[in-house]
């Protein structure tokens, strides 16, 4: 072979098995309760999350996260145009050498906002031990949205910081900025944003954690769920027309007993087109211990009428124009391959064929038993029934060179039965590829501070069909 032609077939092997990703990584739609993958091919981890729009385009913060502990591991920022494509910028406030946010410490719920008056970007965040007895609110300051920040310390109240954990911040149309906590607390801040001069709203409710407040014109939505650790619940939602209330009980965000469709609220983003404002309600499925690898995230769009919000469906998948700010549904592939289909679905290890209601089940709990798929294509996603038993599958896909283009685990568990999208590859290279769906023998469960076990009780990998773009 010649030098030409082996640099060819090198340069075809490098495109093919190693840059897959080096092209724009493409989602083509909001998808919920999968794992995202962004521009370098890895798991987007941004939990706790809020999104900032600077100069047209989406900056999204959030949570790290590792599969072995709670401690902090930095928050991560990532930037996108069309919600959909999410390319890393940067870990924007990395592990401090700091004791308050050092490697043993818990860091949680970031948010940043652009202060008008000085035009820099204030990063809020809960600091904690791991056992979560001394929190605080501290903030972190950079003149570059991407970072890096400079951690400062608490936020301060009259030369106090603010002892509290789960918090917010909402920024209102006259540029004014707050915080929120837990409970329904509502601080202004300081013109430079760095320290809060106005308790606004006080002790309107108990619990309500995971704050999250919005406006569309004069009314005030203020979000929040109940305590149950990592465990998702119905949480539920307040209005008034001033941000000192009174605010109003007006019920929950979704059906009753659908756990927020299995998340817990973070951020609402009013996104403002040229046709009409859709607000994105964008919620956290977590997934303990394996937070970096499988907990995922519910984004949907809220219908908000007068004051009353709500979530009636879950989309798997949905498209949002940022431009005109239209809402439309979304097809995740062409082609559904039935999980019954010989010519393309092997199983290897104990399977069970189950049908819950039409929705056709291969499952196992035994661990390493595998379901295989192969087909050419350019992206692979699979339905699956998640339950009270589910466990931790592992997901891998391979090119035709055997390199492996996207893996993640995915979490099987939720309190209730639950058919729904739980993998989707980005769109590839059209190829033969091979996924292969493992089952682990390991599931999500935790104890919270009061050492109550929650999480699942069982291995289950339930897999239904399949659905594959040409
Ligand atoms: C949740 C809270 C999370 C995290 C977790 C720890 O309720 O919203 O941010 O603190 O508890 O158990």
């Amino acid at each position: 072979m010649n030098f030409f032609a082996s640099a060819i077939i090198f340069f075809l092997f490098f495109l093919n098995g190693n840059l897959s990703f080096a092209q724009k990584t493409n989602n083509g739609a909001i998808y919920s309760g999968v794992s995202w993958f962004d521009d370098r091919g890895e798991i987007v981890r941004a939990h706790g999350a809020n999104i900032l729009k600077d100069n047209g385009r989406y900056y999204l913060f959030g949570e790290a996260h590792s599969d072995t502990s709670n401690a902090f591991a930095g928050f991560n920022c990532y930037s996108s145009q069309d919600l959909y494509t999410w390319k890393f910028e940067s870990v924007a406030l990395p592990v401090q050498l700091s004791s308050k946010l050092g490697a043993n410490r818990v860091g949680e719920r970031v948010k940043v906002m652009r202060c008008p008056e000085t035009g820099e970007y204030i990063m809020f965040l809960h600091a904690d031990t791991l056992t979560y007895k001394d929190q605080f609110v501290d903030y972190a300051t950079s003149k570059n949205i991407t970072g890096p920040y400079t951690f400062q310390g608490a936020l301060l109240f009259n030369g106090n910081p603010i002892h509290k954990w789960d918090m917010g911040t909402f920024q209102d149309t006259d540029g004014l900025g707050y915080v929120l906590t837990h409970g329904g607390d509502i601080y202004k801040l300081s013109d430079d944003y760095k320290s809060v001069v106005e308790a606004v709203n006080k002790n309107m409710t108990s619990g309500f954690e995971a704050p999250t407040l919005f406006r569309k014109d004069s009314i005030y939505y203020f979000i929040g769920s109940h305590l149950s650790s990592w465990e998702r619940n119905d949480n539920y939602y307040f209005t008034a027309t001033s941000l000192k209330g009174p605010w109003i009980s007006r019920g929950l965000v979704a059906p009753e007993n659908k756990l927020t469709w299995d998340c817990q609220s973070t951020f609402v983003l009013p996104i403002q087109g040229s046709k009409e404002t859709t607000y994105l309600f964008m919620g956290d499925r977590w997934s303990y211990p394996k937070q970096a690898s499988a907990a995922t995230y519910v984004w949907q769009p809220l219908s908000v009428d007068g004051f009353s919000i709500s979530m009636p469906n879950y989309q798997d998948a949905w498209s949002i124009d940022t431009v005109t700010g239209v809402v439309s549904t979304a097809k995740a592939g062409d082609k559904t391959i039935e999980n019954t289909d010989k010519k393309f679905v092997t199983f290897s290890g104990k399977w069970k064929h189950v049908k819950y209601n039409s929705f056709s089940v291969y499952s196992s709990y035994e661990k390493d038993a595998s379901c295989s798929v192969k087909f050419k294509g350019t992206r692979i996603g699979f339905y699956a029934l998640s339950g009270s038993e589910g466990g931790y599958a592992s997901v891998v896909l391979r090119n035709s060179l055997g390199k492996t283009v996207a893996s993640c685990l995915v979490d099987m568990y939720c309190k209730y039965s639950f058919p729904s999208l739980k993998f989707i590859s980005p769109i590839l290279p059209k190829d033969n590829y091979n996924l292969v769906v493992s089952v682990t023998g390991e599931r999500g469960n935790w104890t919270d501070k009061k050492k109550i076990i929650y999480g699942s009780t069982g291995y289950f990998i339930p897999i239904g069909n399949f659905i594959i773009k040409n």
